[in-house]
């Protein structure tokens, strides 16, 4: 549950009200959290992301394939468009794409959950029976792990969930923070034990706690976390699954064998981003171990460069493959978010697999994305001298769906890498070469809901620069120029992209939603999803331009984009 920031900012702003003077802000936040939005604002919108037609979401949370359907929860306030009365939201689909709304799944009815339903995962038991794992908070304030299971397992929509009265099924011990201690995985079984992780803390240091039981009813603890590590704060939102070392396909949570390798992830409640690592699960120790090439720690690989948080994937077994769920969160003001009626989307999801080089994982949109896509334009062979930008017209760029190769003749005139951004963020790296510094190899890419004159537009672009004994590439997605109203978050999001250039050429994918714009960087190494809120740039007057601000000429040896149409989102459902 990605809510601590939340209650955070609530207890501040008691204690300053306490103190006097500030009374303002509290009472402004606690009416926003009941204020039904009685008017969506429609401009920034998503066309095909994830949202429901109002109010606050968060955290994915059980997503699971059951059956024919995909089932997506999410953590969602039914009254106003801020975080508060969190509740389970329940849609479904029959494509990740197309989606309908049901009634809440979860809400606090019990005493084991009075306070809070918080994020959880869902496991498919033996017998084909889905079960959730959630966080309830109880009349003591402690966070504590429930289950509910289907009321009616015939029932293909798997509408009412029942949250039996033997619930808690896990108490936070002596030993554990009972303030922070939750978002249950989806459970593996391997050894004759089911088994869960559970995000915490002690003092300083992140742990996912290891739970094991016989039957999904007693738990035990065991007698050491399946991970920890120094210094990086609350540990939310783990995640922990097999990926296969050849291929794309994804791997059922409770495979364990030869020839796979894990991946653990984590979302830093102290940074708001993510990491995770890949290494191996030693089964007879009930550890993970990093590999010595994957770094613990905010330093470490990210599914996501931007905006893009509380993750978590599942086992698709109708198409082999594991998929990535994370929500994005907005980058204008909680003030904007009133007004607006809605806050907070989901990234389209994605396949997720090993990189052939074992390091990391690489990321595509789903194929079902694809059915969205209407006319489309293309682009090749196309020259772009230093200082260029060429558009690309006959979409709807405000909503649309954008392939792109670049290639150069050669990389003699990459710029020098300074030493000192190895120990840097990349998002400092794209702050120092924006796409206005003209460089060498690069900046070049798209620029994404630019308005004509480009006084608005975000550039999504590569840079090469040439190190000691390899070339180093950075990817920026640069919302710095995306707007030209006030108050919005407008960060320079970038990450570096460990690719071999040995073909001299970059491929970039777009996903471009009036308000997002989420991007692969080299078939999926290297991703970073941006919110944009352009005041100019919007519907029939957002344009996509190709650019290059770099001495090196670069050609656009394909491009192909579409319009992209609006899916069912989130309609209610008909029966
Ligand atoms: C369970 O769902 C099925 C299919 O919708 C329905 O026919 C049946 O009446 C339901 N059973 C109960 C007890 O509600
Ligand atoms: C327990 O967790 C809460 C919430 O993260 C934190 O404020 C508190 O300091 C923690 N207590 C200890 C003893 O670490
Ligand atoms: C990292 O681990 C591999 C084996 O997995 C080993 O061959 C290599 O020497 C290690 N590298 C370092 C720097 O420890
Ligand atoms: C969401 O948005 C704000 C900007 O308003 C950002 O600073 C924050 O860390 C973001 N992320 C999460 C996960 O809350
Ligand atoms: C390219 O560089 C020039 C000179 O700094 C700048 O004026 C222009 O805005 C840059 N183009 C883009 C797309 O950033």
């Amino acid at each position: 549950m990605a809510a601590l920031k939340f209650l955070a900012a609530f207890s501040f702003l008691l204690v300053l009200c306490n103190n006097g003077g500030v009374l303002g802000s509290h009472k402004v936040y606690t009416q926003y959290q009941n204020l039904q939005a009685v008017k969506v604002n429609q401009v920034h919108r998503t066309g095909f992301h994830f949202q429901p037609p109002k109010h606050w979401i968060n955290d994915p949370n059980g997503p699971m394939y059951y059956n024919g359907i995909y089932h997506l929860f999410y953590q969602y306030n039914p009254k106003g468009a801020v975080w508060g009365n969190i509740v389970w939201a329940h849609s479904v689909s029959k494509d990740l794409i197309n989606w309908e709304a049901l009634d809440r799944a979860i809400y606090p009815s019990k005493w084991f959950d009075i306070n809070g339903c918080w994020s959880g995962s869902a496991t498919i038991l033996p017998g084909n029976k889905p079960v959730i794992l959630y966080t309830g908070i109880d009349p003591k304030q402690r966070q504590i792990q429930n289950y509910a299971v289907p009321k009616n397992l015939s029932d293909p929509y798997l509408r009412e969930w029942v949250k039996p009265d033997d619930n808690p099924l896990v108490d936070p011990d002596k030993s554990v923070n009972a303030s922070a201690f939750r978002d249950p995985t989806t459970a593996w079984w391997v050894d004759g034990h089911w088994r869960t992780l559970i995000g915490s803390r002690r003092k300083h240091r992140g742990i996912a706690y290891l739970y094991r039981s016989k039957d999904f009813k007693r738990w035990v603890k065991a007698k050491h976390p399946l991970h920890s590590a120094a210094k990086t704060g609350m540990w939310e939102c783990p995640d922990f699954f097999p990926v296969s070392l050849s291929g794309q396909n994804g791997l059922d949570t409770s495979v364990v064998e030869e020839n796979i390798k894990h991946v653990f992830k984590v979302s830093l409640d102290r940074t708001r981003y993510e990491y995770y690592t890949v290494g191996t699960y030693d089964l007879k120790k009930d550890r993970y171990i990093p590999d010595n090439t994957s770094v613990d720690g905010w330093a470490g690989l990210r599914f996501d460069y931007g905006n893009f948080y509380a993750s978590k994937t599942f086992f698709d077994p109708s198409k082999n493959r594991r998929i990535l769920w994370g929500w994005a969160n907005e980058s204008d003001s909680v003030k904007d978010d009133k007004e607006k009626g809605w806050a907070g989307i989901q990234a389209i999801p994605r396949k997720i697999w090993l990189d052939a080089n074992g390091k990391q994982v690489l990321q595509w949109p789903v194929e079902e994305l694809e059915t969205l896509r209407g006319p489309k334009v293309q682009l090749g062979n196309q020259k772009l001298q230093k200082g260029e930008h060429i558009e690309v017209k006959g979409i709807t760029a405000a909503q649309a769906d954008v392939d792109v190769t670049f290639s150069f003749p050669s990389l003699d005139k990459a710029e020098r890498f300074d030493p000192k951004w190895a120990n840097i963020d990349a998002l400092d790296v794209c702050a120092q070469k924006g796409s206005k510094v003209q460089g060498g190899l690069g900046p070049f890419g798209l620029l994404t809901l630019a308005s004509e004159k480009l006084e608005e537009f975000t550039p999504v672009f590569f840079r090469i620069f040439k190190a000691q004994t390899k070339h180093v590439v950075l990817l920026c997605s640069d919302a710095r120029s995306s707007s030209l109203g006030s108050g919005l978050y407008k960060p320079p999001f970038a990450g570096w992209v460990d690719v071999h250039l040995t073909k001299k050429k970059l491929s970039l994918r777009s996903l471009i939603d009036n308000s997002v714009v989420e991007s692969f960087g080299a078939e999926g190494k290297t991703v970073i999803l941006s919110r944009v809120y352009p005041t100019l740039a919007v519907f029939g007057k957002a344009h996509l331009f190709v650019f290059n601000n770099g001495s090196e000429t670069i050609k656009v040896e394909n491009l192909n984009a579409w319009s992209m149409k609006k899916p069912l989102m989130n309609a209610p459902i008909r029966i």
